[in-house]
């Protein structure tokens, strides 16, 4: 499946274009510590996925303690690199200037490429040194071994706070929850994402699972011929600057998530749905 251009969207303020719809791997290879005994499964199916057209891939150091981008450095070997967008994350106890880099370094030979995409602080954390960890950043970018850098589950102010340590790069994501039952990013979040051209990156997009089997997504998902899930994925991703990576564990699954690109809820739907789950 190749993606539209409509389900290509302006990753920050940048020139570089991200699919609407990505892959998640928390789960995958473990989840707080390692588990090997499913490796050939999750290599597959992410070679699988990249196959049937997944090009942007969301990992993290912490998930499955590394071995989730180990997985993901194993299944993208042979693909055309820069098709793909790799994003993963920095845990809050690498957040240093020196254990940012190193963190970087270990994520890259876990991941076995040369560069990151899309680089993110997992999680603010109240008296690190953000501004050392900014400078890192920046020199990440610097020395290529990240291409954009960017944050996740930063509020508002966290977010300047983060932008005012910046001296030639720019934050171009926040990744946080967002679905059509979670709508708290509404209030602030999102309207400052959109106002400042920062790519919102909606995690859980389907409530783990809870999502697919809704009544009401259901019954509107009937008039496109489309399933609750991907009219969830789809609601998410009408709104201007919002990307989404849901976590699939089957190639079926996969498959029906980029099946929620290459059409658009109807402007009426949308508006019936934000009533609904409001
Ligand atoms: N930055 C952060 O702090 C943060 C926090 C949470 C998550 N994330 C990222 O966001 C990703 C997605 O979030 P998530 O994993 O929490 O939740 P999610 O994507 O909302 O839900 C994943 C669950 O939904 C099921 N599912 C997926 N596609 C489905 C479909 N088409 N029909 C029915 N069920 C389906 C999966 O089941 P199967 O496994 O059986 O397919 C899995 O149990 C994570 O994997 C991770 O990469 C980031």
């Amino acid at each position: 499946m190749s993606i539209d251009a409509s389900d290509l969207k302006q990753l920050g303020n940048t020139s570089v274009k991200i699919p609407a719809i990505g892959l998640g791997t928390w789960g995958i290879g473990g989840t707080f510590s390692p588990d090997y005994s499913r490796d050939d499964y999750w290599i597959k199916l992410i070679r699988d996925a990249i196959n049937v057209g997944v090009r942007m891939i969301d990992t993290a150091e912490m998930y499955g303690a590394g071995h989730a981008e180990e997985l993901v450095g194993e299944s993208i070997k042979g693909f055309d690199r820069e098709e793909l967008f790799i994003i993963t994350k920095v845990l809050p106890n690498n957040l240093s200037y020196d254990r940012v880099i190193s963190a970087a370094k270990k994520s890259l030979a876990r991941l076995k490429t040369k560069y990151i995409d899309l680089y993110l602080i997992h999680w603010y954390v109240h008296g690190m040194p953000l501004r050392d960890v900014m400078r890192a950043l920046e020199k990440l970018v610097n020395d290529g071994l990240v291409r954009f850098i960017g944050i996740s589950n930063f509020s508002v102010r966290e977010m300047e706070e983060a932008r005012s340590y910046l001296s030639y790069t720019d934050i171009v994501a926040n990744q946080v929850k967002y679905s059509i039952a979670d709508r708290g990013i509404e209030r602030d979040i999102l309207p400052y994402a959109q106002r400042e051209k920062i790519t919102i990156i909606a995690y859980t997009p389907l409530e783990h699972g809870r999502l697919a089997r809704n009544k009401i997504l259901a019954e509107i998902g009937k008039k496109y011929n489309k399933t609750a899930a991907q009219v969830a994925l789809n609601w998410l991703i009408s709104k201007p600057r919002v990307v989404t990576i849901p976590k699939a564990g089957s190639i079926e699954h996969v498959k029906e998530n980029l099946g929620a690109m290459g059409w658009r809820l109807s402007r009426d739907d949308i508006e019936y749905l934000d009533r609904e789950f409001h």
